[in-house]
């Protein structure tokens, strides 16, 4: 039986070595890599005497200790690591091992993506090219010297300024690099191979110039100008809010293909999955290009928020992670529209983050324990991270926000620090005590706020009373109130906001109340009229909120708050559908207020598209006690008609002015076009209407976009089967050779909503195009998959057996994966009895494969214990 280690944050001690310098030397051959690595050893803790090496998966040829050539008794051996004698407070310790790289299909260590050799270090891979002290507290200058075939690897990139390079014998060459500035080796990294490129320069604010590149597959490097843009772009932004300057001479992006995550922020030399950085109006949709533009900047911030000032272990994730993806959140609203990118992050936190939290793997932002990291890169920690930073920042504004960072770049640079520090620099600015809002930091799931008003006409004040509803966490134990920023408005009939006060409240920045109570009774004053409540404008807490008093048709109107105006449509739609599941009729005044807001001239187009979309399924399946699917498919459908059948005219002729076949520029109102006249079609070919579907089939072959051509290929697929198989066909035979483009056929397949999607899904797995080593094309065609609820539910559970085989397979190659793709059953304790039957069989045969992965045992065994 295989043991799987919990790991707790109390258990954390600093490290009694550190490694001060380590030099490195690959020597790059066809089927193996040799590493020699120098490590300068000093000792922190002077009663320590034995050494502790991580090493995985290495190959270990000599050592030297001091320059005392070691035996193999002189150490002791283990699958991962060494441990040594030490008992000296400097030591110079020198390895040799040889990797496979072309054997790693974990993809964390080296590894080869296609042709090049490329490295993934976070969290734990460094161990997996040579022995050494792999945490994030152990901070080193590293010098890389690289040797390679110069025909093979003409391209040979680490981190830091280049120093040297020299043509060797037999038709090799070396290149050596120098990182000036100590960093944990989850921060290596090294690419070779023949890559093309692009190149640029910045210059920064104090003047510095700074050499700029972008490296792909040769072919491509027309399609790394977006990415290049968004980079200089993100460099100007991090000097302008935040005065933080870049301190190497070069930065370098390289684009593979092959790659876990999005995108990695290695000092220096940033690799990224290549979905993440190559677009072009041909091939890449409105949100590809908006998503590079983001992730580009997230890993720039990252040079400030996690690599200068990194976490002093894994536990400490979030203070780099929520942090950074505040930082991207902020430059996207600077770059494109404020009130666009909200509602897009919220649609996003509520969709992903809601649903873990309120899951079996529910875990605080700062988790506590863990068996394997890697499970760790959530929704959770990353986005609801971000939000529990966007509250300080509401709290403390925008001013005293910056000082606050200024005080944390000031005292943590060059450390390794927690949320404490970061913390104890936000109190440092703050107006009120943040003692109980660190409550965020570790406890789990979502508040819900029940909210009431009540109206003294006498003394014209609105006593408004707000309760915290704190759910138990996932040990089932009792949780506590939260303290949180609230922004509230009472609005007269006219949408305007009466000035807010009262006495019973911290108020801070006039509309917004310091909530710290679980129950709170607020008093407002001067209140001539009864008023229209809105409540936590602009998503101020990542909170659900519960008032029957709301006024949707007048907020859909009138609020001038962009979120409670969405939010008010959105949870409309939902007692809409709610009620047509419960056998109840089409409710009129939704129609009408949809009618209104979508006939409304002076609203911003994409802010119009966003308004108008439907509740999702996952919205709808998150607040269902046992799941059913289908019910909420036929009320989507059906609302979607009567809403299509009453606006058909008006619909068809906006779609009519919106569509601009030629327009392929990506800004706000060029990509509002498309995204409204998209969502319309998807309206008006519910109706299967066949001058409709010929409407669609003209998009899909005339649009130059691949927002419009994607979005028509999918509802011919969904609505016009008849005419999707040769739109398909054409699809197919334009882009069989782009991978990138294969991942979008494959995700719409997998997405269908016809029958028969599994069996297509299973034929697609031998496609020339597809290859379960690539973890983009796993996530497309097994992981939209997994995300289709009417296939992956289907009664007969053929759907938990496919994606339970796919898990395990994957399994063996690349863990990681796998346990992203287990996360598909999370459902589990909210099926009916029979299907709860079926999947826990599947759930139990997963648990049961011998030599399960951490990973995967981690995230299976959650979800059974969970029912
Ligand atoms: N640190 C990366 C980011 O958020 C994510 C990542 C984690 C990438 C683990 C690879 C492996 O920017
Ligand atoms: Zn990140």
């Amino acid at each position: 039986m295989q043991e799987h280690t919990t790991i707790y944050f109390k258990d954390y001690t600093p490290s009694p070595y550190t490694v001060d310098t380590c030099s490195l030397e690959f020597i790059i051959e066809e089927s193996s890599t040799r590493v020699e690595n120098i490590m300068t050893i000093r000792r922190q803790d002077p009663t320590a005497k034995v050494l502790h090496l991580n090493g995985e998966m290495l190959d270990l040829e000599l050592l030297w200790v001091n320059d005392i050539l070691y035996s193999e008794d002189m150490y002791t051996k283990e699958e991962d690591g060494l441990i040594l004698p030490l008992d000296c407070d400097d030591a110079r310790i020198r390895i040799i091992n040889r990797i496979y790289p072309d054997q790693n299909t974990a993809l964390e260590g080296l590894y080869r993506s296609g042709g090049i050799w490329c490295t993934q270090n976070e969290p734990e891979g460094f161990r997996r090219i040579t022995y050494f002290i792999d945490r994030p507290d152990v901070m080193t200058r590293f010098t890389t010297k690289i040797i390679a075939s110069i025909e093979r690897c003409p391209i040979l990139l680490s981190n830091g300024n280049l120093r040297g390079t020299a043509t060797l014998d037999n038709g090799k060459h070396l290149v050596l690099w120098e990182d000036p500035i100590p960093k944990p080796c989850y921060l290596f990294a090294l690419v070779a191979g023949d890559l093309g490129s692009i190149t640029d320069t910045f210059s920064t604010m104090s003047g510095k110039k700074v050499d700029l590149a972008i490296y792909c597959d040769r072919g491509n490097e027309e399609k790394c100008h977006h990415a290049m843009r968004s980079l200089k772009k993100s460099m100007e932004w991090d000097e302008n809010e935040y005065g933080r300057e870049y301190d190497l001479e070069v930065y370098n992006i390289v684009a593979v293909d092959s790659f876990n995550m999005g995108a990695m922020e290695n000092k220096g030399l940033n690799i990224f999955n290549s979905h993440y950085v190559l677009a072009d109006e041909e091939t890449a949709t409105d949100g590809d290009f908006m998503g590079i533009e983001s992730v580009i900047a997230h890993e720039y911030f990252h040079n400030w928020t996690g690599n200068r000032i990194t976490c002093r272990n894994w536990f400490e994730l979030t203070l780099k992670e929520g942090l950074t993806v505040f930082r991207d959140q902020c430059f996207s609203a600077d770059m494109n529209s404020e009130l666009t990118q909200r509602l897009d992050d919220v649609r996003a936190l509520r969709e992903r983050q809601f649903v873990e939290d309120s899951g079996p793997t529910a875990h605080p932002i700062k988790p506590d324990h863990y068996i394997e990291i890697n499970n760790f890169y959530t929704a959770t920690v990353y986005e609801k991270g971000a939000e529990v930073i966007r509250m300080m920042h509401t709290v403390l504004g925008r001013e005293k926000f910056r000082h606050a960072m200024d005080y944390y770049f000031e005292n943590f640079d060059g450390k390794a620090v927690g949320t404490e520090e970061f913390l104890e620099s936000m109190q440092s600015q703050s107006p009120v005590d943040l003692t109980q809002f660190k409550r965020w930091y570790s406890q789990e799931r979502t508040p819900t706020l029940k909210i009431s008003s009540e109206y003294r006409s006498g003394s014209a004040e609105l006593v408004l009373r707000i309760v915290q509803m704190i759910p138990k966490n996932t040990k089932n134990q009792d949780q506590l109130p939260y303290a949180m920023p609230l922004r509230v408005a009472l609005l007269a009939s006219d949408g305007s906001a009466y000035p807010l006060q009262s006495d019973d409240v911290t108020l801070m920045h006039e509309d917004v109340i310091w909530l710290e109570n679980e129950t709170n009774e607020i008093v407002f004053t001067g209140i001539p009229i009864p008023p229209y409540l809105s409540l936590n404008r602009g998503f101020s807490a990542p909170v659900n909120i519960e008032c029957s008093e709301l006024d949707f048709p007048f907020l859909m109107a009138y609020e001038r708050d962009g979120f409670v105006r969405f939010e008010a449509a959105h949870q409309f739609g939902i007692e809409t559908l709610e009620a047509m599941m419960n056998g109840g009729e089409v409710n009129e005044r939704y129609i009408e207020s949809y009618g209104a807001v979508l006939q409304d001239e002076a609203c911003d187009t994409m802010f119009k598209s966003q308004i108008l979309e439907l509740p999702s399924i996952t919205t709808l399946m998150q607040r269902q006690t046992i799941i059913d699917v289908v019910s909420i498919v036929k009320a989507q459908e059906e609302l979607k008609q009567v809403l299509a059948k009453r606006y058909r005219d008006v619909i068809l002729e906006m779609i009519d002015s919106l569509y601009d076949p030629t327009n392929t520029d990506i800004d706000g109102l060029s990509m509002g076009k498309r995204s409204l006249k998209n969502r319309l079609l998807g309206m008006v070919m519910s109706l299967g209407d066949k001058s409709v579907s010929a409407l669609c089939e003209k998009h899909y072959y005339e649009a130059l976009s691949m927002s419009e051509r994607l979005s028509a290929l999918d509802l011919l697929e969904n609505y016009a089967p008849e005419r999707a198989s040769k739109g398909l066909e054409h699809f197919y035979t334009l882009y069989k050779h782009q991978t990138l483009v294969m991942n979008k056929y494959f995700s719409l397949c997998a997405s269908s909503r016809r029958i028969g999607t599994l069996e297509r899904v299973k034929a697609l797995q031998s496609d020339p195009a597809y290859d379960n080593k690539v973890p983009n094309l796993v996530r497309s065609l097994i992981g939209s998959f997994a995300r289709n609820p009417l296939a992956f539910y289907d009664i007969s559970g053929e759907g938990f057996t496919f994606v339970a085989d796919k898990v395990i397979e994957i399994d063996a190659l690349n863990p990681q994966i796998a346990s992203g793709l287990a996360g598909a059953f999370k459902n589990y304790p909210k099926l009916s009895m029979e299907q709860k039957t079926l999947m826990g069989c599947e759930l139990e045969r997963i648990k049961n494969h011998p030599n399960l992965s951490n990973n995967v045992y981690e995230i299976i065994t959650k979800i059974l214990e969970a029912s």
